[in-house]
């Protein structure tokens, strides 16, 4: 999910590399490092550290034996973990046992568990706890002379999704490297090639790049490159010349981050999902949550505890709960947590949702939830943050780092991972195989559903701008509706700065209907799912009130336009899903009327991506 580069040549790796890195730095990482060719001992010499590509240049100047800073072969990788504490030992690049290849990989190893036991039987020795050091094992022990062969020998081996790219001490003036669901951008020089992730590490010494497609084996010296598949066949890469500047290519050509994350959901659902829904079995299998059949029967009542669009997301949560395993759940602001002195039973388990993993308020509700006596899981992003370690078990996300202030993706991600978790609870209660594989086979098509949506965008910009400049907003909505009312007004008042309230659609002519009229609009939210019609009756209340009123719906739901001004139409899905498509509506709508109000959008005011003060 991070960062590469890798550089073969005539001139010093460790600056080309180094300043590749920096140009990576902003898709947020943890950690870093580099391994260099020794051209005096023909050793592969490594230095990697937690924190920032600062302290690797520091520790580079410490420990890096000083014939290495001459090295012409080397990779170097900022790392976003995702298996194993954002530490010195499992930063990249990764050493096999006997020194001789080092492997820097981007992207997530979903059968490393197996071939990690299957080694360790053979003799081989693991250092760290990241799945992408069996990559380094499986080369050496693949390796029969010829590096490609062993790299593609691995491939063949792995399953998952990866970037990487290959050194050896035998091969002083070859770098491999391979794609598969993971970039990899091939900068070609004169005499020199440089591989990264993203051609913004690239682009200041060369605008010719080749890009790398899925299945494919780079074998690259300074003066060659060719492409072959794992079969080794060779294919044909087209040149590229890039013409875009750096800061447009580090948001992969939007122009903010929060754009890119909401573009990203696709990708990122998919990353969330792989390897946990199980077709055949109607089950889904998630193994942080470190739970047997029988502990999971036993699960009495689930307490959730987060803040802000993650308490939203488990508000949504709590009906999966609920809905699928008759468990009975609740949701807590984590800071009210604290402080009102819970009830926790035996078998009562919390979950703590937190795309940081360090927002203060929820890591003090876990604590406090400890101290009582329950089992508490974490569901974070941020591996190795500080809820993800104190809790010890849960789920991660696997969104990719999310920079934009206003959450995005995580949401529509821990929704998907709640979703996961009710689905592997209901089964070993009520839910039959046959429901269980129909949800199953559901979420699997989740990412093109996200995309259906995004698609839309250009309707959604157009509906924003009719809009932006009112200085008051309602969204409604109930059921699984509920909290994605509340999300919207969020997205909208972050980066918007327009008053927004979410609320549930019956309580508006509670009080709140007295605040309508033309130039407060309202967004119903009635896709197809149970209580639609009474939320249309509501919006009907706001529009005899001359309050604007947009419909989010489903694609297909003709008689919706009598209800409203304005339609933004979602694909059509199981009312348990409902929450993702209108959320990510919900998100290109908030941006484009902030974008519209000329307003910060990535740090808007007031406002920390991670709130670590109570
Ligand atoms: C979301 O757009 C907000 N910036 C904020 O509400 C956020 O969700 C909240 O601070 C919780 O953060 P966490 O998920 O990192 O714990
Ligand atoms: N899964 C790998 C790890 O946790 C790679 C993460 C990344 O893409 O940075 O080390």
């Amino acid at each position: 999910m991070c960062g590469i580069v890798g550089y073969v040549g005539n001139k010093a790796a460790t600056n080309i590399i180094i300043s590749g890195l920096h140009r990576l730095e902003y898709r947020g990482y943890d950690s870093s490092g580099v391994a260099l060719l020794n051209p005096r001992t023909s050793r592969l010499n490594i230095v990697k550290t937690p924190g920032k590509i600062d302290d690797l240049e520091t520790s580079l100047a410490a420990e890096m034996p000083a014939e290495s800073t001459g090295a012409t072969l080397g990779i170097g990788h900022t790392r976003w973990a995702t298996h194993g504490e954002p530490n010195r030992v499992n930063a990249h690049p990764h050493l096999s046992r006997n020194g001789e290849f080092a492997i820097v990989h981007n992207g997530i190893i979903e059968n490393y568990i197996a071939l990690k036991s299957r080694l360790a039987q053979e003799g081989f020795e693991f250092v760290s706890d990241t799945d992408s050091e069996v990559i380094a094992q499986l080369v050496e022990q693949c390796y029969e002379g010829d590096l490609t062969r062993a790299v593609a020998a691995t491939l063949e081996m792995v399953e998952g999704t990866y970037g990487i790219a290959v050194i050896s001490v035998h091969h002083p003036s070859t770098m491999v490297a391979a794609r598969k669901g993971s970039p990899i951008a091939v900068g070609i020089c004169d005499g020199e090639t440089i591989v990264a992730s993203d051609v913004s590490a690239i682009v200041q010494h060369t605008k010719q790049v080749i890009f790398l497609n899925d299945g494919d084996i780079l074998t690259a010296t300074g003066d060659n490159v060719e492409v072959v598949s794992v079969k080794n066949v060779p294919v044909s890469r087209e040149t590229t010349h890039i013409d875009w500047d750096i800061d447009q290519i580090e948001k992969a050509g939007h122009e903010h981050f929060m754009l890119k994350e909401i573009h990203e959901q696709p990708t990122a659902i998919s990353n969330a999902t792989r390897g946990r829904l199980v077709d055949s079995e109607g089950t889904t299998k998630l193994s942080g949550m470190q739970m047997d059949p029988y502990e999971m029967a036993r699960i009495d009542r689930i307490l959730i505890a987060a803040c802000g669009t993650s308490m939203y997301a488990g508000m949504v949560g709590k009906n999966y709960f609920e809905d699928f395993a008759s468990i009975p759940a609740e949701v807590q602001q984590a800071a009210e947590f604290r402080y009102r002195n819970p009830i926790i039973q035996r078998d009562t388990y919390m979950l703590a949702i937190s795309q940081s993993g360090e927002t203060a308020d929820t890591l003090a509700a876990v604590r406090e939830a400890q101290r009582k006596g329950a089992t508490v899981l974490g569901v974070c992003n941020v591996v190795g943050s500080t809820i993800a370690r104190e809790t010890g078990r849960g789920v991660y996300l696997h969104a990719g780092p999310e920079i934009g202030v206003a959450s995005t993706k995580a949401f529509t991600c821990q929704v998907s991972v709640m979703a996961m978790m009710a689905i592997a609870l209901g089964r070993t209660r009520r839910l039959s195989t046959q429901v269980g594989q129909r949800m199953v086979r559901e979420m699997m098509s989740l990412p093109e559903m996200a995309q259906a949506v995004i698609d839309q965008e250009e309707d959604i910009r157009r509906i924003a701008e009719k809009y932006a400049k009112a200085e008051d907003f309602f969204f409604i909505g109930r059921g699984y509706m509920y909290p994605v009312a509340m999300e919207g007004a969020l997205k909208l008042k972050e980066i918007s700065y327009i008053h927004a309230e979410g609320y549930h659609a019956a309580e508006l002519k509670h009080g709140p209907i007295a605040l309508l009229g033309e130039d407060v609009p309202v967004v119903g939210l009635v896709p197809d799912i149970q209580g639609k019609d009474k939320t249309i009756g509501n919006m009907q209340e706001c529009m005899a009130r001359k309050a604007p009123v947009i419909a989010i719906a489903t694609e297909g739901d003709k008689d919706i336009d009598a209800h409203c001004d304005d339609v933004i139409r979602i694909p059509p899905c199981a009312e348990f899903l409902t929450p993702i498509p209108v959320v990510i509506a919900e998100q290109l709508f908030a941006y484009h009327v902030a974008k519209i109000r000329g307003c910060s959008i990535d740090q808007p005011r007031n406002l920390a991506k991670s709130v670590t003060v109570e």
